[in-house]
């Protein structure tokens, strides 16, 4: 019989102080994330200072409470994955130091992962991965298609000009003067009210299968100061419905068609927009017309940001016989494509 193989993920690339461990690629042992929503709330967005000061707190106590739930000890893990990038490079240095120190200290392999192949390969812990298949990955960070021939091989088809999809629900929520993070009230709202203003959709040129949001943000933002020159009233529903409406209208176009022309056999929906109960509505609705795509959507706690997506993506690229050095350092700017 094969040994099980436990692999450590420890994600700290913005305001979640995380640790995980997974047993054979997909089985979770343990999985703690400590928020610190409720700091930056009151400043209306992520502040790197505190991020940094609140995973310094709490990377200990995470540790310690990931281990106790897997009920392991250090030697039995064969590797320690951190999120080497992207993120905000004072709270990526907080994980890559713990999993440096750890893996020095205990002699266990140090693996470094990138942020969104963790959210795509958080996927793997619902779902076996088969190829060649089509990541929708849209976070606070980031909004990309990404097509994977096979396991660990990322190749971007399209990617956001300006703002990522959640950037945009959240700048939308400020002026809706909902609190940080927006998308989820956002959310709420559109459910309550009908897209009866007229908003644009950025298809962009050519077929692309980039995206552009900074558009469609503005024309909120225009939206809700003519009507107060008016002095009229604006209904904050119908304008979360149409915002979130011609969001999701460009998503799922783009995500069926690159489907369509990629002939792929799964499409998987990542990132903390993946929570979005109108978009997951759409997807399926889309993606039944479409039968030899199979659509795997997450469970919410696992498509916002945690360390067992990162655990799963680290076990991938283990099992590649990847390894990273004790000169690993973080890297705010990684690429995805650079793990081919
Ligand atoms: O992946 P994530 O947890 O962090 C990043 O890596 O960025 O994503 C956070 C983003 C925030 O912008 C938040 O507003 C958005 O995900 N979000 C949502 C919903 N829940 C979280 N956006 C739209 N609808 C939601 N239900
Ligand atoms: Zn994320």
């Amino acid at each position: 019989m094969e040994k099980d193989l436990y692999i450590m993920g420890i994600e700290t690339s913005c305001d979640e102080t995380a640790v995980a461990i997974i047993k054979n690629g997909t089985e979770i042992v343990a999985n703690v994330v400590a928020s610190q929503i409720e700091s930056h709330k009151r400043f209306g967005g992520v502040v790197p200072e505190i991020a940094s000061r609140h995973h310094v707190e709490q990377m200990t106590i995470v540790f310690e409470e990931a281990m106790q739930q897997a009920n392991l000890s250090l030697n039995q893990l064969d590797a320690i994955a951190v999120t080497e990038g992207p993120g905000l490079v004072g709270a990526l240095l907080i994980g890559v130091n713990a999993a440096k120190a750890i893996a020095f200290a205990h002699n266990i392999p140090l693996v470094a992962v990138h942020h969104i192949a963790g959210h795509i390969y958080a996927n793997r812990l619902v779902e076996e991965m088969k190829f060649p298949s089509l990541s929708l990955v849209v976070s606070g960070g980031h909004t990309e298609l990404v097509y994977m021939k096979e396991h660990g091989h990322f190749q971007v088809i399209g990617e956001t000009r300006d703002d990522a999809a959640g950037e945009a629900y959240d700048k939308v929520a400020r002026v809706l003067n909902l609190p940080y993070p927006g998308g989820p009230h956002i959310d709420r709202l559109a459910h309550e009210g009908e897209p009866t203003i007229d908003l644009p959709r950025a298809w962009l040129e050519n077929d692309s299968y980039d995206f552009s949001f900074s558009g469609l943000k503005s024309a909120v933002i225009n939206t809700v100061h003519n009507f107060a020159q008016r002095g009229e009233e604006i209904a904050p529903e119908n304008l979360a419905a149409s915002f979130q409406q011609s969001v999701i209208e460009v998503l799922v176009t783009k995500a069926v068609r690159a489907a369509k022309e990629y002939e792929v056999k799964q499409i998987l929906l990542a990132g903390g927009v993946a929570a979005n109960k109108g978009l997951r509505a759409a997807l399926k609705e889309a993606f039944l017309k479409l039968p030899t795509v199979e659509l795997v959507i997450p469970p919410l706690s696992l498509c916002t940001d945690n360390a067992a997506m990162i655990a799963a993506a680290g076990t991938i690229m283990y099992e590649k016989g990847q390894r990273a050095d004790l000169a690993l350092n973080a890297n705010p700017g990684l690429d995805l494509e650079i793990h081919n």
